[in-house]
């Protein structure tokens, strides 16, 4: 077996971090991974009460990953913060909006685009991977009202439990991403209708009564189209950014001219744009084909004056990813959409 983040962070998701209930995957303690052949370099940050706390974690980390059978050498750097508790911090006010319940989650990004079909929910589902793989802890709310598919794609099928104090937990799917969804509230195959109040409602509840823990990314899937999921998430959630997912046909960017605009009029910060299914990516080779013709979506982030995130090719291993609950970020981090996907991450990162 091969190294990879995956398995390094299976390990770390073994080890609990200091004084936590959880791992330190989970309290989003992991600020840096790379693996370089057999050795690992890694960045912890860590709450710590007692500095004899760090040479124990040390140890425990350190002895964990050497007992890997792939890795030779073990670069660790711990860094310690102040315990929450310890921290000088304000009166706490009344919650007023959805963001002041869930003080854990640290960034919300939502994708988004104009029209349906495009890739929305497999950008969600691989981009919550790649964030996760490169050491972030990572929820992923699928807020697709009339088709929610982050279940699937994510291999999510259990239902989520609830405790007494009407807390709802979001399953964890294979790969450690936090996944909540409208598919959870609802029979998928029957059509629902969600009036305004309604669904002000279900989606506040997400905000409220989910239990999303510490995280330092929840990204939301949001439906196609310009309507009033995205209108109520902006209103009452300060985003760190919202993707916008196209197709390299002309006709596609109208539409995504159209979403792009009417986050401005929120004033949402839109980090640029996701060009997917651009180029063939050939299943026996993995040589993409520039069907369209290459740098379109430089030309289309260029015309709607965004930085372009990313382009993804139209690669039969997306879809079997999709299908099979397993993204290809998981199933084929080798492949080259895996990697494109690694890059919006990446630029997703660096920008919020
Ligand atoms: N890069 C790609 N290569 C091949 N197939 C892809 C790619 N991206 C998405 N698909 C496939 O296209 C279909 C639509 O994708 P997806 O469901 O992610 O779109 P969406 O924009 O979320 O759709 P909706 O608007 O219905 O929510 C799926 O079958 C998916 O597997
Ligand atoms: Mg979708």
């Amino acid at each position: 077996m091969t190294l990879t983040n995956h398995s390094v962070l299976e390990t770390l998701h073994e080890i609990k971090a200091p004084g936590r209930p959880h791992s330190l995957v989970e309290a989003g303690a992991i600020r840096d991974l790379e693996i370089d052949g057999g050795t690992v370099r890694l960045v912890l940050a860590v709450e710590v009460a007692d500095p004899s706390d760090i040479e124990r974690l040390r140890a425990t980390v350190e002895g964990a990953l050497q007992g890997m059978d792939e890795v030779a050498e073990v670069e660790l750097r711990i860094q310690p913060m102040m315990p929450m508790a310890a921290a000088p911090r304000p009166p706490a006010p009344e919650p007023e909006t959805w963001a002041d319940r869930i003080p854990g989650v640290r960034r919300v990004v939502a994708v988004a685009s104009g029209k349906g079909g495009v890739g929305k929910s497999t950008v969600a589902a691989n981009l919550a991977h790649a964030l996760a793989l490169a050491g972030h802890s990572v929820g992923l709310l699928d807020a697709d009202i009339y088709g929610p598919s982050q279940q699937l794609m994510m291999g999510a099928t259990d239902d989520p439990m609830g405790d007494e104090d009407g807390k709802i937990y979001p399953v964890e799917a294979p790969g450690g991403v936090k996944v909540m969804s409208f598919g959870f509230l609802v029979d998928v195959d029957q059509p629902v209708i969600w009036r305004g109040p309604m669904l002000q409602k279900a989606l506040e509840q997400f905000f409220g009564d989910v239990h999303w823990g510490e995280l330092d990314y929840l990204i939301v899937d949001l439906p196609p189209g310009t309507g009033d999921v995205a209108l109520t998430l902006c209103q009452n959630v300060p985003l760190a950014g919202v993707v916008i997912v196209t197709t390299p046909q002309d006709v596609a960017l109208i539409d995504a001219r159209k979403g792009l605009n009417m986050f401005r009029k929120l004033e949402a910060r839109v980090l640029g744009i996701v060009e997917n299914m651009a180029g063939f990516c050939c299943p026996a080779c993995g040589h993409v084909e520039h069907v369209f013709g290459s740098g379109g979506g430089a030309r289309t982030a260029e015309a709607l004056g965004v930085p372009l995130l990313g382009s993804v090719p139209l690669d039969p291993e997306v879809v079997v990813g999709g299908d099979s609950g397993s993204p290809v970020v998981l199933a084929r981090p080798e492949s080259a959409s895996a990697r494109a996907f690694a890059e919006i991450a990446e630029r997703v990162a660096a920008a919020t």
